[in-house]
């Protein structure tokens, strides 16, 4: 039998060893690190700087006094509290479709999504940048899997044409990308790839989880941004970045949210996200697709500009190649104060491991200069991501 020692070792010698690093304070662009003191935080989701926001909480604690801490069972059984509902109303709302569904986390929302849509007679076809998250509810749900290359068109239409060849009638073909790559930044081709699942009668599962409250009117995201909210059947996306809080999203038909209230495992077997959670997601949606989220939205888009004019996202990659090298360009950066951890394989392919760097509407212009300017000392590679 294998010993998880030498396991570790091993993973210690590819330096693909992962630690957790914790921190002392609340979350935010300043952060205390235990035995490290205090750092500036370019790691994070929380884009608008919500997390440990001050109306939020004063939200929070009232809805704890309204509602109670926990949600005593899975959604079926008596976990559906009004802050629930409200919550999916308000969320389908927004994405502008006739339903939703809540889960406890974005990755649940995923692994539940798909095993729910497909089966072994169906094809799933992903983009190979796919999160985990989608992977896994691909694998999970047992149908044949066809993976494009990152933003392929060519690709994605001949795995179309391949899987359209073979499926029977009643087979589903499904469509699976993200709007905001989450290591990469960069955008899926939403427009075209829409046109091609309509093409061969695919159905199509967009994750927002990096766009929503980031990008679009209102933040509502990329498919808000160019107007194709009613040809995504899947919106996805999660409260757990922009939003500042937690808990994943599907937004869709009533008749595709009810067959996944049917068949969503990580929906039907998991205790339903607490119901002050809930009422307080539901809030911050009011903020982060209002005036407020709109001024944060202002800040953060002037931070993009600042680290590099043009960038389509708040996530920029820094790639470097090796681990080790991706690992000591990260102490490097945090000796001098910087939060800014190295990505390694499996998360990215190998090779490419990166210093993932986020920005914040709450970072102030000086907190990215200096970045840059850290960044310019210790990153020597070919391949130079700055401008
Ligand atoms: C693209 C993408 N999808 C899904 C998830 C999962 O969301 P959550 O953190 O809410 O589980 C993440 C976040 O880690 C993500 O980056």
């Amino acid at each position: 039998m294998r010993d998880p020692g030498d396991e570790l070792h091993d993973l210690e010698a590819g330096g693909l060893r992962r630690r957790l690093r914790q921190i002392d304070s609340p979350q935010g662009v300043h952060v205390r690190l235990t035995g490290s003191g205090e750092c500036l935080n370019f790691s994070s989701n929380d884009y608008l700087g919500l997390a440990n926001d001050g109306a939020l909480k004063a939200i929070y604690q009232n809805h704890i006094g309204t509602y109670g801490v926990g949600s005593g069972s899975s959604r079926l059984v008596c976990g559906t509290m009004a802050a629930h509902v409200a919550l999916e109303e308000k969320i389908a709302s927004l994405k502008r479709t006739e339903a939703a569904l809540t889960f406890t986390s974005g990755f649940a929302a995923a692994t539940g999504a798909l095993p729910s849509l497909c089966g072994k007679d169906d094809f799933l076809i992903l983009d190979k940048l796919c999160h985990a998250s989608l992977i896994d509810g691909a694998r999970l749900s047992g149908a044949t899997i066809r993976i494009y290359p990152h933003n392929d068109l060519n690709r994605l239409t001949s795995h179309l044409q391949w899987a359209a060849q073979r499926a029977a009638a009643t087979s589903r073909l499904v469509v699976v990308t993200e709007s905001v790559f989450s290591m990469d930044g960069d955008l899926a081709p939403l427009a075209e790839i829409v046109e091609l699942k309509d093409q061969y009668g695919a159905l199509l599962l967009v994750d927002e989880a990096h766009a929503f409250g980031v990008l679009g009117p209102e933040g509502r995201g990329l498919g808000a941004a160019l107007g194709l909210e009613s040809r995504i059947d899947l919106q996805m996306g999660t409260f757990s970045k922009a939003v500042g809080l937690s808990g994943g999203y599907l937004c869709g038909s009533r008749a595709m949210a009810d067959l996944l209230i049917n068949r969503a495992r990580s929906f039907i077997y998991s205790t339903a996200p607490g119901p002050a959670l809930a009422a307080t997601v539901r809030d911050a949606l009011d903020l982060v697709c209002g005036p407020r989220g709109d001024i944060l939205r202002e800040g953060l888009s002037a931070n993009r500009e600042t680290f590099s004019p043009g960038t389509p996202s708040a996530i920029i990659p820094v790639i470097i190649g090796e681990n080790e090298a991706a690992l000591s360009a990260s102490a490097r950066l945090q000796e001098r104060g910087f939060l800014v951890p190295a990505i390694r394989f499996p998360t990215v392919p190998k090779g490419s491991a990166r210093l993932r760097i986020t920005l914040s509407a709450a970072h102030r212009p000086d907190d990215i200069t200096s970045l840059k300017s850290a960044l310019a000392d210790i990153v020597k590679t070919d391949y130079d991501p700055l401008p």
